[in-house]
C-alpha cells in the first residue's frame, strides 16, 4: 500500500514515470453526479455550499468514492477569493459566478485581505475533514485561480466573451490594474499557503484565461504573478508540488514552464501530445489533456485517445486528466470506463 511520499501522483510529480500514470479530473466533482445533484438541490445557494465544511469535504470525496481516482480536489470555486476580499458573489442557475465588478483604482481600496484567512476558515475546516478521511494511497489537492483569472472574473463581473474590461483596464492604466494583480499575489499565498497548512498536499494554479493575452501581457500579468506565488510557497512549503494551468497558452507554454518555477504542467486539449513529450516533458511533469468531449462520447473513440495519449506520454512524468473540466453531460459510465482503461496500463508493462 504507497504511504505518504509514495503516493503514485506525488511520484509522478516529482519526476517519475509510471506505467499506469495516475489521474484525476478536473471538475470531478459536480453535476454530471447524481450524487452531487442530490446535495445540490438541497442547499440554499452554491457559496453558501462551499462554505459548509461537512458538505464541501463529502462533495469532494463524491467522486473518489465512485471512481477510485489518484487524487481528490478540493470542493470550492475560484471567485471565493475575491468573496473573501469583500466583493460580493452570487450564482445565477447556469450562469456561473456573478460580482459586482471592480473598474477602478477606488474599487481596489475596498478589497481587505486581512479578511481572507478568517473569511475562508470554513474551507480549511473542509481541507482537514478530507486529509483525515482519504486513505494512504490518494493524494489531497487544493487550489486557486491564479491573479489574471480571477481579475477577469472581478473586473468583468463574471464570464465575458471578449474581456474588453479588464484588458481595457491592463492596457489603459497598468500601474493602477499592477496594484489589483500584486493583491491578489498576496491573496493566494495566504489562501494557498493555509490550504497546505491544513493538509493539502498539491496545489492547482488554474488559469483558464491565461490564453487570451499577447506576450507582453502574458509576462506580466500571467508569468510573474505565477512565478511570485510559486517563490512565497516554496519558501513556506519546500516540498510540496505545485502544478501550472495555463489554459490556451498555446505557443506561451514554454516561456510558462521554463520561467514560473511550477513542478508540473496542465495542457489544454490543443497541446499536441508529442510537442508536450519532445518540449515540456524534459523540464517538468506533464498533465491532461484528453479533450472533455471524448468523455461524453466514450466507446472506441474514448478508447483509442485514452491508449494514444498514454503511449505518447507515458514515458515521461505524466498525470492524465482532461484538457479542462468534466462536463455537465457528462455519464458517470464513461468515467468508470476510463478508469478501467488506465487501470489495463498497469497490466500492459
Ligand atoms: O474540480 C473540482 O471538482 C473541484 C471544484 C471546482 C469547481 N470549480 C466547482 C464548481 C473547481 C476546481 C472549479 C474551478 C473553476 N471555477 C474554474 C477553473 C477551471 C475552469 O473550468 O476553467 C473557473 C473558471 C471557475 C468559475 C466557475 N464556477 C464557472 C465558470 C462556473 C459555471 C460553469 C459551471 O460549470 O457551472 C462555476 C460554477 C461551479 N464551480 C460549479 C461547480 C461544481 C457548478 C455550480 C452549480 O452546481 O450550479
Amino acid at each position: 500500500m504507497p504511504t505518504g511520499k509514495n503516493k503514485r501522483l506525488l511520484r509522478a510529480l516529482r519526476g517519475e514515470a509510471l506505467a499506469r500514470p495516475p489521474w484525476w479530473l478536473m471538475r470531478q466533482a459536480g453535476r454530471y453526479l447524481p450524487e452531487y445533484r442530490a446535495i445540490r438541490a438541497k442547499a440554499r445557494d452554491f457559496v453558501e455550499l462551499c462554505l459548509t465544511p461537512a458538505l464541501a469535504a463529502e462533495l469532494t470525496l463524491q467522486p473518489v468514492r465512485r471512481f477510485g481516482m489518484d487524487a481528490a480536489i478540493l470542493f470550492s470555486d475560484i471567485p471565493l477569493l475575491p468573496y473573501a476580499l469583500g466583493q460580493g458573489l452570487s450564482y445565477r442557475e447556469g450562469e456561473g459566478p456573478v460580482l459586482d465588478p471592480i473598474a477602478d483604482r477606488a474599487g481596489i481600496v475596498r478589497l481587505d485581505l486581512r479578511q481572507v484567512i478568517p473569511r475562508l476558515e470554513p474551507v480549511f475546516d473542509a481541507v482537514h475533514r478530507v486529509a483525515a478521511a482519504l486513505d494512504r494511497a490518494t493524494t489531497l489537492i487544493g487550489f486557486a485561480g491564479a491573479p489574471w483569472t480571477i481579475a477577469t472574473y472581478m473586473v468583468e463581473g463574471g464570464a465575458s466573451r471578449d474581456f474588453r474590461r479588464v484588458k481595457d483596464w491592463a492596457y489603459r492604466d497598468s500601474e493602477g490594474f499592477s496594484a489589483l494583480i500584486e493583491l491578489l499575489v498576496e491573496g493566494t499565498v495566504d489562501f494557498l499557503g493555509a490550504q497546505m497548512e491544513a493538509g493539502a498536499e498539491v496545489v492547482q494554479l488554474f488559469d483558464s484565461w491565461a490564453g487570451v493575452l499577447p506576450e507582453p501581457a502574458f509576462e506580466r500579468w500571467v508569468i510573474e504573478p505565477t512565478r511570485r506565488i510559486v517563490a512565497a510557497l516554496k519558501h513556506r512549503f519546500p516540498d510540496r508540488p505545485i502544478i501550472g494551468f495555463p489554459r490556451g497558452a498555446g505557443l506561451l507554454y514554454k516561456r510558462y514552464v521554463t520561467e514560473t518555477g511550477i513542478d508540473c504542467v496542465g495542457l489544454d486539449a490543443m497541446v499536441p501530445a508529442g510537442y508536450a513529450r519532445s518540449r515540456l516533458q524534459q523540464l517538468v511533469a506533464v498533465q491532461g489533456n484528453l479533450d472533455p468531449v471524448l468523455l461524453i462520447v466514450g466507446g472506441a473513440a474514448l478508447q483509442t485517445a485514452v491508449r494514444e495519449l498514454c503511449r505518447t506520454l507515458g514515458g515521461g512524468p505524466f498525470v492524465f486528466n482532461l484538457g479542462h473540466g468534466v462536463l455537465p453531460e457528462t455519464p458517470p459510465e464513461n468515467v468508470a470506463v476510463l478508469a478501467g482503461l488506465l487501470a489495463e496500463l498497469d497490466a500492459v508493462t
